[in-house]
């Protein structure tokens, strides 16, 4: 789908952020679609998430609808019971199980607050592929962490992609909070690292919006970093830095944006943020908590604008600027993971 060929909707073969742990209950499975996935969680007796496909294979029925029987999950429809490996264990009317009447499981990491999920060939999920989450702040002492939001969005995952990697949107769609003017006029530096490739922006002398006069407690001006960390395919991380004018950095956060494909026009989008200031302070993490949400808010509004415009004009023609280099750079390594998966599945069938 586009900007990718027409069967390229979702990357296998990846670490991508599935839930937040308090989502997944021993009570009740939970169901999420993932890359066009429906996929059901749960937790076992030792408190173990886990995930398999959420259809059942007998009618079809959503495994999400079922119940959680201890280690099992009980199917809701005609009570045909799964265990943790996937394995039917029981049917109700039978006492033959067959071999077919299985379901997938996914390899699962539970990470600070994140189950992490691998969707594709299970044999290759290497649990270090996934982020460093005291890299990215989650974890690291001196951060405070907290989840913030979970949306689903009526767009193709790339949109969101290049709405987190082209800031300059800032100073238009988000004026007032986490927009100035300067913000879209600074020339993004990028660079790529062996995880990540960077988009930086250095704002000397910026005048603060009321929203960081409140969160950072300081009228400024001050120097503002402004950094976006894209760890393909699935996760972003947005630094901001505020630097006064003695050279000493007075505050920082860090926003995690999960990108997670649901279906080839739905994206589930979790976000956490860290800062390293006024950790006691529960107004500083509401202001946050509702200003971002605003933010997100206005972003979700632009990008599902974007896919209803695709949906009557599916192969645009876009007139690209000096401001798209990080947005187009994160495209061409999304589109170099497409052409190595299609190859991989080439050569597992030559
Ligand atoms: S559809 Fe699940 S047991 Fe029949
Ligand atoms: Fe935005």
């Amino acid at each position: 789908m586009w900007p990718f060929a027409e069967d390229e909707d979702y990357l296998e073969n990846q670490w991508y952020v599935a839930a937040w742990s308090s989502e997944v209950t021993a009570d009740k499975p939970f169901e999420r679609w993932i890359c066009g996935e429906p996929v059901v969680f749960y937790r076992d007796t030792q408190g173990k998430a886990i995930a398999m496909h959420g259809r059942c294979p007998h009618r079809s029925f959503p495994l999400g609808k079922g119940r959680v029987r201890g280690d099992v999950l009980e199917c809701g429809y005609h009570g045909f019971q799964y265990g943790p490996d996937g394995n039917c264990v029981r049917i109700p009317s039978q006492e033959t199980i067959p071999d077919v009447c299985r379901v997938q499981t996914y390899a699962l990491v539970e990470k600070w607050e994140w189950l992490w999920i691998w969707i594709g060939d299970q044999t290759r999920a290497d649990p270090d592929l996934i982020p460093d989450h005291d890299e990215i702040r989650l974890t690291e002492p001196g951060w405070l962490a907290l989840p913030a939001l979970t949306n689903t969005l009526n767009c193709r995952a790339q949109l969101l992609h290049e709405n987190l990697t082209d800031i300059s949107h800032l100073s238009y769609l988000h004026p007032g909070t986490i927009g100035t003017d300067s913000v879209a006029s600074t020339r993004v530096e990028i660079s790529e690292h062996d995880r990540f490739l960077r988009g930086l922006r250095m704002i000397p002398n910026e005048k603060l919006t009321g929203f960081f006069k409140d969160a950072l407690g300081t009228e400024g001006p001050l120097d503002r970093e402004v950094l976006i960390d894209f760890y393909p395919p699935n996760l972003h991380v947005a630094r901001e830095k505020f630097i006064n004018p003695g050279g000493d950095a007075i505050a920082q956060y860090r926003v995690c944006h999960a990108v997670t494909p649901a279906t080839a026009t739905s994206t589930n989008y979790l976000v956490a943020w860290s800062r390293t200031f006024a950790h006691d302070s529960r107004e500083v993490t509401d202001t946050v908590n509702s200003v971002f949400a605003a933010v997100i808010d206005e972003d979700i509004e632009a990008v599902e604008a974007v896919e209803n415009m695709l949906a009557r004009q599916q192969q645009p023609r876009e007139v690209l600027v000096s401001a798209d280099t990080h947005s187009m750079r994160a495209r061409r390594i999304m589109k170099k993971l497409f052409a190595e998966q299609s190859a991989g599945a080439a050569s597992a069938t030559a």
